[in-house]
């Protein structure tokens, strides 16, 4: 696996016809996403309400520096020339979210035609380009009414979700195929109502699993709501995946490595595509939970027949079991990010990391892919986010970025092998087109393709951004 940085020269191989390729299937899409709140900005503007997360960036000590997403990348306003850039990129499709306050002020009633229409241009302008559009209900900014009535603990928020859902394919589901109704519930559930480090900052573990239900729910029914708008649309949901290992074969690390596995992975993928919550889950969880929340005809609708399912990974969690006399305090009195199973240790094997420290392992995305196809329902997959956050200079008005190019190819290269396999993927979304507000990180990590100077609002694409285009263009990767 490619760990270390491969020099530029050779991955921008030149695109001469005798150079062997590694080539993707036809039609593969190949993309970019952004999500409303890290890139947008125009917080208060053409209508745009509150959401959580301008509720809690504007809360001091929760985003590192106190930034916002209040200006962001500008894009509400700089939209047609981002457009533009995708364009010379040859990007075949960008993975945007709708921002659930711009086009439904306060998460009811009745639609802000301003915001919609905001959506209408972008995606008319990604049509002109012939860039498909795939489009994200919900990429965390929840209305901060919603919070204040409950937020995702609260059931009804699910029946909300699925009216703005509606609203939504009314306004644009004449022009767009692609929908995701949620990225990463997880993070929504685990981190915004678990560790409290993502807005709305709570820390509560019963209401973690309840969030996580709601969002279920919510997804379920927007399924069916985006499906009886009668267009036939491609609907699915963006889950993050994660590969776990345990340190050793122990037993004890591998109930460790089961736990994690099954809070980050199974108890998500479980209901959705299986209609049920994992029973070992369920059971880890007895002193947080008794599901109480659940009621019947819950898991058939949660689990409404998908078109594609969406996978966003980065990394892999290496895991150990507690060790005697050190174990964090229980979940009832510190923040958990794992409610039930906060005595696990998450350990770090010393491989190369990111910015973000998260270690850069692309064997994982190939056990990852292969393992949902294996174990789950046939269905089409899609790298929905996979990228890297590192140190970026301008020299001389360029940005080279060999590490991030690096990461790109060492992942693509796992995304063939998994082809290869046999796993019916589709497509890959590089995170991020641009650098931007990166939630409790501000903008203090730059994912994108394409470098952001937040004083001038300047784009400069870097170096892994000439490459992504050339591996669009040969639809494939230069064979090592
Ligand atoms: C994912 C999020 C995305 C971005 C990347 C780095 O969890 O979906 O918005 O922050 O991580």
């Amino acid at each position: 696996m490619t760990q270390h940085p491969q020099p530029a020269s050779r991955l921008l191989a030149d695109s001469s016809a005798d150079s062997a390729e590694l080539s993707f299937p036809s039609g593969f899409l190949w993309g970019a996403a952004t999500a409303a709140y890290q890139v947008e900005g125009a917080a208060t503007e053409a209508g745009r309400t509150a959401s959580i997360w301008d509720t809690f960036s504007h809360t001091p000590g929760k985003v590192v520096e106190g930034h916002t997403g209040d200006v962001a990348c500008d894009h509400f306003h700089r939209y047609s020339d981002d457009v533009k850039l995708m364009a010379e990129l040859g990007l075949k499709s960008y993975r945007f979210s709708v921002s659930w306050p711009r086009v439904q002020p306060g998460g009811t009633g009745r639609a802000n035609q301003e915001g919609l229409d905001f959506y209408r241009r972008l995606v008319d302008e990604l049509l002109a380009n012939g860039i498909e559009p795939w489009l994200t209900l919900y990429h965390w900014d929840l209305p901060q009414e919603l919070q204040d009535a409950g937020g995702w603990p609260l059931r009804d928020t699910a029946a909300r979700f699925a009216e703005y859902a509606e609203l939504v394919h009314g306004a644009l589901g004449d022009r767009v195929r692609y929908w995701t109704t949620l990225n990463e519930p997880w993070c929504s559930a685990f981190l915004g109502y678990g560790s409290g480090t993502h807005a709305p900052g709570i820390q509560d573990a019963a209401a973690t699993i309840r969030a996580t239900h709601h969002l279920l729910l919510g997804h379920g029914l927007a399924v069916q709501a985006l499906r009886a708008g009668g267009t036939e649309p491609q609907a699915g949901v963006t889950l993050n995946l994660y590969a776990i290992s345990s340190q050793t074969d122990s037993p004890a690390d591998a109930d460790a490595a089961r736990r994690i596995d099954g809070l980050a992975n199974r108890l998500f993928l479980d209901p959705v595509l299986l209609g049920r919550y994992p029973t070992d889950v369920v059971e880890d969880l007895r002193e947080v939970t008794d599901f109480g929340h659940i009621r019947d005809g819950d898991m058939a609708i949660v689990s409404t027949p998908l078109d594609v399912l969406g996978i966003n990974y980065y990394s892999r969690h290496v895991v150990a079991a507690p060790i005697e006399g050190q174990e964090p305090e229980p979940y009832w009195r510190a923040p958990s990010t794992w409610p039930g199973s906060e005595k696990v240790r998450f350990v770090t094997r010393g491989m190369p990391v990111t910015q973000m420290n998260w270690e850069i392992d692309a064997p994982g995305l190939v056990e990852t892919l292969r393992r949902v196809h294996d174990e789950y329902p046939d269905i089409p997959l899609y790298v929905t986010e996979n990228g890297a956050a590192f140190e970026d200079a301008v020299v001389d008005d360029q940005v080279d970025d060999p590490q991030r190019l690096a990461y790109f190819d060492a992942h693509l290269r796992a995304c063939r092998e998994a082809i290869d396999a046999g796993v019916p993927l589709k497509g890959y979304f590089a995170w991020s087109l641009l650098d931007n507000f990166e939630w409790a990180w501000g903008y203090t990590r730059r994912f994108g393709l394409v470098f952001v100077d937040y004083e001038t609002q300047r784009r400069i694409p870097k170096s892994s951004a000439r490459w992504y285009a050339e591996v669009i263009r040969r639809n494939g990767l230069a064979a090592q």
